[in-house]
C-alpha cells in the first residue's frame, strides 16, 4: 500500500508543497499518494483575491487579508522559487515590487507546469483531523462543499499549510460601540478609494499600517493617523500623516491618545495583526505559537514534536516566504520519504527547537533577524536537492530594501535589484509607485 499525504491548504506553502512531491516522481522516485484539500474555489491562498469580506459563498469565513491595490512590500529578489525564475514565467525580467495579480500568475505558473491541479480538492474545508494511536495514523473529516457531503478518510501524515495571516486579531477600545463611522480590521480592508478625502485612523506598528496607510494616502485619503502601542514606526512620513501614541478611547466622532491629543476621524482600521488558529486541529495536535521566526513546538521549524507525523508549513513570521516554504517542503517530503531520519527521543526534538528559539532571542535587530531566516533557510534546502541559490544574495536584497525604505517609504517601491537565481538586474518600473493607480498585470509587465 503506498502512504497517503493530506495536504491542507493549497496556498503557497502549500503549492511548495504538491511541487516538491511532483519534482520527485518527475525524477522517477516513487511519491505517496498526495491529496490536497483548499477550501476555496481556487489556489494561491491570500493571493487568491476576493472582493468579499466575511463569508464566502459557502458561508465560511473568508481567506483574503489582501486588497485591491496591494503591492509586494519586499523585492521580489527575495522571494523567488530557485526552481522557476521569474524570467521563465514572464519571458523576461521584470520590476522588483510587484502586484499582487503579477505574483498570482508567478505561484500559479510553476504548479501548471508541474500539472498538480487535480491533486486538489477545491472547495473542500478540513473539518476536523484525529490521531489513531491503535492505527498509527489520521483520519481527516472534509467537507466538500460542491456536493454538501461531509466525508472521513484516512491518511499517514498530515501537512498543515492553512496560514497564519487570515484570522484577525481585533482589540477592543472604549468607545468603538458609540463611535460614527466604520470600525474594521485590516483583514476586511478592501479597495483604498472607500477612504478618499477620510480623515483615517489606523492602529498598529507595523506592516500592515505602514501599507494600508501608504495605500490610502496614494488614493487621495484626506490625512493618516497612526497610533502606536509600544514603538512608531518612525519613518519620514508625508505632512498629512502623524504618528501619535496609543489610543485610549473613542467617542461618536473624535479618538484620544495617551498624550493627551485627540483627532476627529472618519473610520479606523486595525492593523493589529493575525492569530495562528486551526479548529480542525484537537488538543493534541494544535500549533499554539505567536508570531515569531522560532515557531513553537516545531523540529526543523517544521515537525509537530508531539507528533512528527504531522508537520506544518509556513507558521513562521516571514522576511523570506515563497523560497523558505519551498525549503520547508522539500524537506518535509524527504523526511515523509525516509529521505531525511527524524529523531525518535523527543528530548532532540524539544533541544532543537530551544536551540531556534534562543538563536532568534540572541539576535539584536532586523538585519540579524534577516540572516537569521536565511540561515534557517541555508540548513534546510542543503538537506534535500530542492536547488541551491545564493541565500545571503537574497538577504542583501533585503538589507538594501531596508535602507530604502529608512530613505523615503513613500518611494522604496521604485528600486531594483538584482536576481539571486539568473543573475539579472531587474528594470526599473516605468511608473513611480505612488503615481502608480493602475496596477493591473498589463499595466505592469509594460516595460
Ligand atoms: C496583507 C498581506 C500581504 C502580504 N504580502 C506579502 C508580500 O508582498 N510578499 C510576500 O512574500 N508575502 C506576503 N504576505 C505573506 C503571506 O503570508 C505569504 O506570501 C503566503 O501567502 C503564505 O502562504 P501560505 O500558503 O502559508 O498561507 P496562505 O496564503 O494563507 O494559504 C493558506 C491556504 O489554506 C487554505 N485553508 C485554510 N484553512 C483551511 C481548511 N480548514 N481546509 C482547507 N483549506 C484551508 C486557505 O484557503 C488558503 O488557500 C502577505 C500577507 C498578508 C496578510
Ligand atoms: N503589501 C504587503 O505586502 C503587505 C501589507 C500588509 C501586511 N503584509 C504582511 O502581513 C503580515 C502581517 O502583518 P501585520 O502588520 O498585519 O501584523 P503584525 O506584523 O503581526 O503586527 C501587528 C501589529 O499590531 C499591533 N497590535 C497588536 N495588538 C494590538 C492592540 N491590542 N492594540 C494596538 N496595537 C496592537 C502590534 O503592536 P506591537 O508592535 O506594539 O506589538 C503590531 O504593531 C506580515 O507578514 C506582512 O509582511 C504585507
Amino acid at each position: 500500500m503506498k502512504k497517503r499525504v493530506a495536504v491542507i491548504g493549497a496556498g503557497p506553502s502549500g503549492l511548495a508543497q504538491l511541487r516538491a512531491f511532483q519534482s520527485a516522481k518527475q525524477k522517477g522516485e516513487d511519491i505517496p499518494e498526495v491529496v490536497c484539500f483548499e477550501k476555496q474555489s481556487n489556489w494561491g491562498g491570500l493571493w487568491n483575491y476576493t472582493w468579499r469580506t466575511g463569508l464566502d459563498e459557502n458561508g465560511e469565513p473568508v481567506h483574503c487579508s489582501m486588497y485591491r491595490y496591494l503591492w509586494s512590500n519586499g523585492p521580489k529578489e527575495g522571494l523567488e522559487f530557485a526552481d522557476y525564475s521569474f524570467e521563465e514565467h514572464f519571458g523576461k525580467q521584470i520590476a522588483s515590487y510587484p502586484p499582487r495579480a503579477v505574483l498570482w500568475d508567478y505561484i500559479q505558473g510553476r504548479v501548471k507546469k508541474a500539472g498538480v491541479r487535480d491533486w486538489i480538492r477545491f472547495s473542500t474545508p478540513v473539518r476536523f483531523v484525529r490521531y489513531n494511536e491503535g492505527k498509527g495514523n489520521f483520519t481527516l473529516t472534509a467537507h466538500d462543499m460542491v456536493n454538501d457531503r461531509m466525508y472521513e478518510e484516512e491518511f499517514d501524515n498530515v501537512i498543515v499549510a492553512s496560514g497564519h495571516f487570515s484570522v484577525p486579531n481585533v482589540p477592543e477600545y472604549p468607545g468603538f460601540d458609540k463611535f460614527n463611522g466604520r470600525v474594521l480590521h485590516a483583514h476586511d480592508f478592501r479597495d483604498a478609494l472607500e477612504f478618499k478625502g477620510k480623515d483615517i485612523l489606523l492602529l498598529g506598528s507595523s506592516y500592515s499600517a505602514e501599507d494600508i496607510g501608504s495605500q490610502c494616502w496614494k488614493y487621495g485619503a484626506n490625512s493618516i493617523t497612526v497610533a502606536y502601542r509600544n514603538a512608531p514606526m518612525g519613518y519620514k512620513w508625508p505632512d498629512n500623516w502623524k504618528e501619535v501614541p496609543k489610543l485610549v478611547r473613542v467617542d461618536e466622532t473624535t479618538a484620544y491618545f495617551a498624550d493627551g491629543t485627540s483627532k476627529k476621524v472618519d473610520a479606523v482600521i486595525l492593523c493589529t495583526g493575525y492569530k495562528h488558529h486551526f479548529p480542525f486541529l484537537p488538543d493534541d495536535l494544535r500549533l499554539k505559537t505567536a508570531n515569531r521566526l522560532a515557531a513553537a513546538d516545531l523540529y526543523k521549524g517544521v515537525v509537530w514534536v508531539n507528533n512528527p507525523k504531522l508537520f506544518f508549513l509556513g507558521m513562521q513570521d516571514q522576511w523570506f516566504t515563497f523560497n523558505m516554504f519551498d525549503a520547508q517542503a522539500w524537506w518535509v517530503r524527504d523526511a515523509i520519504m525516509g529521505k531525511i531520519k527524524i529523531p525518535t527521543d523527543r528530548k532532540v526534538l524539544l533541544k532543537d527547537v530551544e536551540d531556534r528559539v534562543a538563536g532568534e532571542d540572541a539576535g539584536e535587530d532586523a538585519h540579524d533577524a534577516i540572516h537569521y531566516q536565511g540561515d534557517y533557510v541555508k540548513e534546510l534546502i542543503a538537506e534535500t536537492d530542492y536547488p541551491s541559490f545564493d541565500v545571503d544574495g537574497a538577504c542583501e536584497a533585503f538589507f538594501e530594501w531596508k535602507d530604502h525604505k529608512k530613505n523615503n517609504i513613500m518611494t522604496f517601491r521604485d528600486n531594483a535589484y538584482r536576481s539571486v537565481i539568473t543573475g539579472t538586474m531587474a528594470p526599473k518600473h516605468h511608473t513611480a509607485w505612488k503615481d502608480a493607480l493602475d496596477d493591473s498585470m498589463e499595466s505592469y509587465l509594460s516595460n
